[in-house]
């Protein structure tokens, strides 16, 4: 009996030797990943109420404009979409002249040239760069992501013991909580810290606590005052973090606010139509016994 405890005492010692030091090795390199918990913020566009607010999808789609759209694309949204109902709400000559500041491939000439025209309601968001190669060449073979459905692929990591895993689904149920991609996107556009003391990172790379590994390739895009709003909302990060935020996450489901409309329709209808069969059941059962 002694030997065995002896022998596992021994090797149990042996690992703790043979992992510690590289293990400490590492740390030194690197540095500690960041862990920064991702607070969870309201958006109008959760619950089962949610909508978008017009005003703040339209600050959003400035600041995706003069800042986003230097590097990334919204290749699954159309230009028309930014006038239909529950979005923007621009108007038809408003979107026409949005469109029309973009150059888009027609085909070839007569000589065989590249022909190009300008944009057109109907034609999707068109991307500064040719293609991923172009944009990878410029970020040292990073590619700037299409941002149309951003918000849902991605969501933030939640710290709990796994017994408070029933309460914290049941809260999520009861809230509607489908906002995790919103909350990490606004954390990580804020997430531009200064880089804690011991930790490196590699060149050409940006440090942000919210990012996984803590080093990416976009340069921190956003800071107070950058984007002229022009209604009175005060711009500072934060705020234009939120709109650029509310804006994407239009971009990824523009049907939304219509899809919750009907939700809730569809609650009031079953609940009548349960109560009509309540009563019909009473009335079509009240002579027989049962
Ligand atoms: C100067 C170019 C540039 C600008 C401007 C820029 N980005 Fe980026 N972005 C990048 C690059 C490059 C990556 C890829 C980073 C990587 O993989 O290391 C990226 C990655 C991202 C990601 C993905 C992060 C992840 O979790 O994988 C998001 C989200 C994002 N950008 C949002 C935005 C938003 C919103 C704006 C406008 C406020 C913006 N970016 C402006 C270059 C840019």
């Amino acid at each position: 009996m002694t030997t065995i405890k002896t022998t596992l005492m021994g090797l149990a010692a042996g690992l703790l030797l043979s992992i510690a030091p590289a293990a400490a090795a590492e740390q030194a390199a690197a540095g500690h990943e960041e862990h920064y918990q991702i607070p969870r913020l309201k958006w109008t566009w959760g619950g089962i109420f949610g909508y978008f607010d017009q005003q703040q999808l339209r600050r959003g789609f400035k600041v995706y404009k003069e800042v986003c759209s230097n590097c990334h694309n919204l290749g699954l949204l159309s230009y028309r979409n930014l006038g239909e109902p529950g979005g923007p709400g621009f108007s038809p000559e408003e979107v026409k002249a949005i469109a029309a500041e973009v150059q888009v491939f027609e085909g070839f000439d007569e000589q065989g040239n590249i022909a190009m025209r300008a944009g057109r309601p109907a034609d999707n968001f068109v991307w500064k760069f040719k293609n991923a190669k172009e944009a990878a060449a410029a970020f040292g073979g990073a590619v700037p992501p299409d941002l149309s459905l951003i918000t849902r692929a991605r969501g933030i990591e939640r710290e709990f013991h796994w017994y408070e895993y029933p309460l914290v689904m049941a809260k999520d149920l009861a809230t509607q909580y489908q906002e995790q991609g919103a909350d990490y996107l606004h954390a990580l556009l804020l997430g531009y810290v200064d880089l804690p003391a011991g930790r490196k990172i590699a060149d050409g790379l940006n440090y942000n606590r919210v990012f996984p590994g803590n080093q990416l390739a976009m340069p921190q895009p956003l800071s107070d005052g950058q984007v002229e709003y022009g209604d009175g909302t005060p711009n500072t990060l934060d705020q234009e973090a939120k709109d650029v935020t509310a804006f994407l996450g239009w971009a990824a489901e523009p049907h939304l606010a219509e899809r919750k409309k009907m939700g809730v329709w569809v609650i009031v209808y079953l609940a009548v139509l349960a109560g009509l069969l309540l009563l019909s059941k009473k009335v079509l059962w009240r002579n027989i016994e049962h």
